[in-house]
């Protein structure tokens, strides 16, 4: 084993000095080459009034080496073994893994991290913390840190709230500790995608950038830190509750995996690690993503079978693959102040169950998918009144209601296993393709037995949808959670796609899917034409920036389209037909979201892996401060190649507000992809609130 040891992977390098009992991160960021060097040259220098050892930031930052910023382990044994110091007693791995054994037997712990480089350069860290004492261990909280160099100036993370998910927020990184701290009992509308630090006025397209996200779907802390040493890290992990995880003698935590992704080009270089790994998983949907119309903002709660046979004719007739009912199938739920927990048919409105619709939407060549919300419950419920004790609450008072609905107690195994027996029980008696999987309050105070027990639901909810998965491996699974609520790789290491938000706004939709695909690779998230008037903002948006929006992900409907006039129905088929013809790019390429020179411009694309394609969005999303639109560069494209540059949509002949330049009036001109890149195409006059679709194909 070298003194350094050296991951590498993707142009990415991880270099660890292991000379020592402390494993100390020398770099993490671009692969600086082979060449040995001396750990003891990059080792920094002792200043007066400080401890007599060199400052260094190591893996597993600790009190017990001098460093003062957060320590990544924190516990005690009923107050004792408050300080540890954990030595490396072991390290092994090869050139893109590497596994650290580390150990403190007068305190009684031991702590494994184990750190792999995916050829796509996204960094994976796992960690473990086994109590190897004899007494209990009250273990407060097990962070990953990684330093970033001091170039790294500002930080960025996103925030929040129901209907305006991923909204991204800045700032100058000072000494001191800029912490995100998640208690929801799930990701959270707030929740970061990442907590990212980067070199001064770093955007998508320019400026390296070091991200963070924590694979985990219950409480969470992420955190950008710098010390007065100088130091920088970037660090997350699960935030417990107190008394949460007691670990009983030799009994071991292990922490949500942490990824993290160095990119010398900006965000869209992080995106291209995490896109990139998330694609080349075995688990990874390989099928065309299915045209979707879900019945939500259609019919709400009023389920009738004429009705939504109807509505699956005129889906099928403009081209869905995929019928979803929502909520309000089950027993008692005529609304949504009852029925959660009670998983069967309502026999009053469904009374022949649900085949005759199934059958029916079958029967037009469609996939049938069906809206649960496994984890809740209402006490105005059958499951209530017979097992008021499944309600999890923190002692004996029962916690505030959320949309009139508590949370089942996963961590009682007979409320786990009645869970997974009804859904069995769906998924059997009916021939279902796809379940959206809705969790949808804040669970701040989950308990089971009066202890706290988020961690322990949150790995309850993960085994319930592990072993449905198992069962029913044909199932497609949905992750909705009040909307973008529960956007996580741990969530989605077990499903299928995602719900990015409720607002079907496409205005607010462009900044929430933009913010969520910095994650995660648009073919998983879910983005549905609304009806005109929105149903969350109502705003009145045309057709086509609807449709245009929604194309940048996993394409669907979500509007009573028997309403809609012959012109929107036609407009909408022939958007369907133009995503039909570009998914396979928009599940493959490479995301490029540019650096507009106008704020009030948005320019979305995806260029495939070998640049003989890519599909552009240009909106504009306010009105523009210049009289006359700056031209746009179509990033990423090759240069050395020359595109026929076409309008795909609106549909032509368009009249735009004033004369427009020839690319836009149907000439379908070939550029040269330098001119794309370098010069960019004039636009024409947009209004807000309208885009355009342009295809290049190298000719
Ligand atoms: C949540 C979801 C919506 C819809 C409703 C149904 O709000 O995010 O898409 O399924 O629940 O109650």
């Amino acid at each position: 084993m070298p003194a350094l040891h050296r991951i590498t992977g993707g142009g990415v390098a991880l270099l660890v000095d292991t000379t020592g009992d402390d494993p100390v991160v020398v770099h993490w960021g671009a692969d600086p080459g082979a060449g040995e060097v001396d750990p003891a040259l990059l080792t920094p220098a002792v200043a007066h009034s400080m401890f007599d050892e060199p400052i260094r930031p190591s893996l597993l930052p600790q009190l017990a080496r001098g460093w003062r910023g957060r320590p990544a382990l924190r516990g005690s044994r009923s107050g004792r073994d408050f300080s540890p110091r954990l030595v490396l007693t072991g390290s092994d791995g090869d050139g893109a893994t590497m596994t650290l054994r580390l150990a403190d037997p007068e305190a009684g712990l031991e702590a494994h991290l184990t750190l792999a480089l995916a050829p796509s350069g996204l960094l994976l860290v796992d960690s473990t913390v086994r109590n190897t004492g004899d007494s209990p261990y009250s273990l407060q909280q097990a962070d990953v840190v990684l330093p970033v160099p001091a170039q790294a100036s500002e930080s960025l993370d996103t925030t929040g709230r129901w209907i305006r998910e991923k909204h991204p927020q800045r700032r100058p990184i000072q000494q001191g500790t800029w912490v995100r701290s998640g208690r929801h009992g799930r990701t959270g509308h707030d929740a970061p995608v990442v907590i990212a630090a980067g070199t001064a006025g770093f955007g998508w397209r320019h400026g390296e950038v070091w991200a963070l996200h924590l694979g985990w779907s219950g409480d969470h802390e992420s955190y950008v830190e710098r010390t007065a040493g100088g130091d920088t890290v970037l660090g997350a992990g699960e935030l417990l509750k107190p008394g949460e995880v007691l670990l009983a003698p030799g009994e071991e935590y292990r922490a949500p995996t942490v990824y993290a992704a160095y990119s010398a080009a900006g965000l869209d270089g992080v995106s291209a690690r995490f896109h990139d790994w998330m694609r080349a998983r075995p688990s990874h949907p390989s099928t065309p993503r299915p045209v979707v119309l879900n019945t939500w903002e259609a019919v709400y709660f009023a389920h009738d079978l004429d009705t939504l046979k109807e509505l699956a004719d005129t889906a099928a007739a403009v081209g869905v693959e995929r019928f979803v009912l929502d909520d309000g199938w089950f027993k008692g739920r005529r609304h949504d102040r009852a029925g959660l927990g009670d998983w069967l048919v309502d026999e009053t409105v469904w009374p022949g169950g649900l085949t005759p619709l199934i059958d029916h939407v079958k029967g037009l060549g469609m996939q049938f998918g069906l809206w649960v919300e496994p984890e809740m419950i209402n006490e105005d419920s059958d499951l209530a009144r017979e097992h008021p004790d499944w309600i999890s609450k923190p002692g004996r008072r029962m916690p505030v209601e959320w949309r009139h609905q508590q949370v089942v107690d996963l961590a009682n195994p007979e409320a786990w296993q009645h869970i997974l027996d009804a859904l069995d029980a769906i998924l059997t008696e009916n021939a279902i393709d796809y379940l959206k999987w809705d969790e949808n309050r804040d669970q701040l105070e989950l308990g089971h037995d009066g202890a706290a027990s988020t961690h322990a639901q949150t790995l309850a909810v993960y085994r319930l949808l592990d072993e449905l998965r198992r069962r029913h491996p044909q199932v497609e699974i949905e992750s909705c959670s009040s909307g973008g609520a529960r956007v996580d790789l741990g969530i989605l290491a077990r499903t299928d796609r995602l719900w990015a938000s409720d607002t079907n706004d496409a205005l607010e939709r462009q900044t929430i899917q933009r913010w969520t695909e910095l994650l995660v690779p648009p073919e998983l998230v879910g983005a549905h034409v609304g009806p005109t008037e929105s149903h969350s903002t109502g705003r009145v948006h045309d057709l086509g920036f609807r449709a245009i929006t929604a194309m940048f992900g996993h394409f669907g409907i979500e509007w009573d389209i028997r309403q809609a006039s012959d012109d929107d129905r036609d407009r909408l088929a022939a958007a369907i037909v133009v995503y039909k013809a570009q998914r396979d790019l928009i599940a493959s390429g490479r995301m490029v979201r540019s650096d507009s020179p106008d704020p009030a411009v948005q320019v979305t694309g995806v260029v495939a892996q070998d640049g003989s394609r890519a599909l552009f969005s240009i909106a504009a999303l306010a009105t523009s401060a210049n009289e006359v639109p700056l031209p746009v560069r179509f990033d990423g494209l090759d240069p050395e190649r020359a595109y026929r540059v076409v309008l795909a949509l609106p549909p032509g002949p368009h009249a735009f507000n004033q004369r427009a330049g020839v690319a836009w009036t149907g000439a379908s001109p070939v550029v040269p992809g330098g001119v794309l890149t370098e010069l960019g195409l004039p636009l024409p006059v947009l209004n807000p609130e309208q885009a355009l679709l342009v295809t290049l194909t190298a000719v």
